[in-house]
């Protein structure tokens, strides 16, 4: 099986079985919004393969470092209607802690291969998902992976994803500040799969 069937199939059990009783989509509470922080990457510094397999770029030879994962889930209005068509982009560093943007210091450092940035669009039923790898910490940060989501043409929610329990989340200057109620709608519950999961909605 190769890795682009497996989380597919993965995906469709997940969306069949589990996702309509996600006690986060129950409580249709929004997302919380935080900051886009200084490397969201414009157009012009992202790689022209902008897909949702940040692991592999297109044309290249080999795959990024770290460990692949898979992250998915939906797109829902704050009434848990799911919004097709959708534009959920995530930004975030590499395996070296370095990120695609012009303002990188240690760009020369930067694994080639990881593509940094990529987008998926919605399917009918809200859905999305990305292949890319489990986020590291760089200096000052928690592991994070920065999400935006575009609706309608316009810019609904930039928000940054977390690993629950992470040593240096309460080091954060950030995480430390989110109230504990708001942690659950922004964490990445990977499971224990070869290519580990996480499904997480992101309600606008
Ligand atoms: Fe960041």
């Amino acid at each position: 099986m190769n890795n682009l069937t497996k989380p597919s199939r993965r995906q469709f059990l997940l969306s069949a079985l589990l996702l309509p009783f996600s006690s986060l989509a129950r409580s249709g509470q929004p997302t919380p919004v935080y900051g886009e922080g200084p490397f969201y990457p414009t157009p012009k510094m992202r790689y022209p393969d902008t897909d949702s397999d940040l692991v592999k770029i297109s044309g290249a030879v080999r795959a990024a470092g770290g460990e692949i994962v898979i992250v998915s889930g939906r797109v829902l209005d704050r009434s848990l209607r799911p919004l097709k068509n959708a534009r959920v982009e995530i930004w975030q560093c590499d395996v070296n802690g370095r990120y695609i943007h012009d303002g990188e210091p240690y760009w020369q450092t930067r694994d080639q291969s990881f593509q940094g940035f990529g987008h998926a669009i919605t399917d009918a039923e809200g859905r999305y998902q990305f292949r890319t790898i489990k986020p590291v910490p760089y200096p000052g940060r928690c592991p994070h992976i920065h999400a935006k989501v575009w609706y309608q043409g316009k810019d609904r929610l930039t928000t940054q994803l977390f690993l629950p329990n992470h040593p240096l989340n309460e080091r954060d200057g950030l995480y430390r500040h989110i109230p504990k109620s708001e942690r659950e709608r922004v964490h990445l519950n990977f499971d224990s799969a070869d290519e580990p999961m996480a499904t997480i909605d992101l309600i606008i």
